[in-house]
């Protein structure tokens, strides 16, 4: 069995394709939530999904060991950021080498690192002209979007496309890809 807990901070749309994807599935188990949001979306679809959900505060999460302990208790084998905006500690980093995966709306290295989320990356892909943009799943080291890549998928973006409708884009390719890309990184561990 691989347990699964996954960080979001907004609305958690991608957290509940995974919920839903691996429900039926006996080999691998969405645990919990965990927010730094006390209003994200994630909460909401955290009780109505049946998932515990756990917010904690900044100083909580960058200054002590308290959420690396509450993994371990709670025997957690694989940690996905998904919509996660706080950068992952060293003592996190540590205690999951290579078992912390991100997904970022964009096709690193372009359009990564400290302000890059959300909105913001959709606006400078439109802004900067691109003609496609994506999605990239890579693992996660102690610098932003910096891990190694495991997975792009692309979309075109069309030149009277706003940043909603690439938005509009991107999403869809994760929800399509990150729960099978999580189901292909389990069968490898
Ligand atoms: C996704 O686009 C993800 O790539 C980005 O934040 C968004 C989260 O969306 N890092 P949701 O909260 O899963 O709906």
């Amino acid at each position: 069995m691989t347990r699964i807990a996954i960080f979001a901070s907004g609305s958690g749309s991608n957290a509940e394709r995974i919920t839903t994807y691996f429900a039926d599935k006996e080999s691998v188990s969405v645990e919990m939530f965990l927010s730094n949001n006390p209003i994200a979306g994630i909460i909401e679809r955290g009780r109505r999904l049946g998932i515990p959900t756990v917010l904690f505060d900044k100083k909580t999460f960058s200054k002590t060991n308290k959420i690396v302990n509450l993994l371990q208790n709670q025997q957690i084998d694989l940690v996905i950021l998904a919509g996660f905006l706080w950068l992952i500690p060293e003592n996190l980093v540590r205690a999951f080498p290579n078992k912390i995966i991100n997904i970022h709306p964009a096709l690193l290295p372009k359009y990564g690192g400290k302000g890059m989320w959300g909105h913001f990356v959709h606006e400078a892909v439109v802004e900067a002209g691109e003609i496609e943009s994506g999605i990239t799943i890579h693992f996660v080291n102690e610098n932003y979007d910096e891990g190694k890549v495991i997975f792009q998928a692309k979309c075109e973006v069309d030149s009277t496309d706003t940043p909603d409708e690439v938005a509009r884009k991107v999403q869809a390719l994760e929800h399509v890809h990150f729960p099978e890309v999580i189901e292909k990184i389990i069968a490898n561990m």
